[in-house]
């Protein structure tokens, strides 16, 4: 069984996906041991706090330098005996302190079908704006591992959704999440969880 650790840094509607697949038996390899959010206040943390799962905050503001946050990071995850590293719209590019103590071990989910619409500057309803403004037929989420390029580890699973005439950013984000996201994200993390069952 491999401790699940989800960064979060807002709503946390992926983190509910994660949470509800855990409590539906689709996540039998993990288990959600710990949710860190960057931001105190966020809504995630009332999420994960009404789940039972511990919480904690590890704010950058609190912290001089962005190795001094992924230290920190790290050790929170290292007292927890965290495995596997979830990040589920958590908004800050991890170090090399993170990418060296969970090589192949972290997992992001982006609402795009990476490699389009992703990248430095691609994050929340930016990256829907670019797809309407660019006239695609069909947009989608991936869900990749974490290595030292954004967005650039390799890709786990993939999922397309339709673009709708007349979509604004916000009505594109909410397909997005609904069909892909939250559907691709704990299926990822299990198959994820099955791998490193095997490694040990
Ligand atoms: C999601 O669109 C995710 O792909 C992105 O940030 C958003 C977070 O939403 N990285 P939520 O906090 O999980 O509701």
């Amino acid at each position: 069984m491999q401790n699940i650790a989800v960064l979060v840094s807002g709503n946390g509607s992926n983190l509910q996906a994660l949470l509800d697949a855990r409590a539906q038996g689709k996540i039998p390899g993990g288990r959600i041991a710990l949710v860190i959010s960057s931001r105190p206040g966020a809504y995630a943390l009332s999420r994960a706090e009404q789940a039972g799962v511990p919480t904690q905050v590890v704010n950058p503001d609190d912290y001089e330098s962005r190795l001094e946050f992924d230290e920190a990071l790290c050790e929170m995850l290292q007292d927890f005996q965290i495995d596997l590293v979830v990040l589920a719209g958590f908004m800050y590019i991890l170090g090399p302190a993170m990418l060296q103590a969970y090589p192949n071990r972290i997992l992001n989910v982006h609402p795009s079908l990476i490699p389009a619409f992703c990248g430095d500057g691609f994050y929340g309803l930016r990256v829907h704006q670019a797809v309407l403004e660019a006239g695609v037929p069909e947009t989608g989420a991936t869900v990749h591992l974490v290595n030292e390029v954004t967005d650039g580890g390799p890709i786990l699973l993939q999922k397309k959704v339709a673009v709708h005439p007349g979509d604004t950013p916000e009505t594109l984000q909410r397909r997005v999440l609904e069909e892909a996201e939250w559907v691709l994200l704990p299926q990822a993390t299990q198959q994820l969880c099955e791998q490193l069952e095997h490694r040990q």
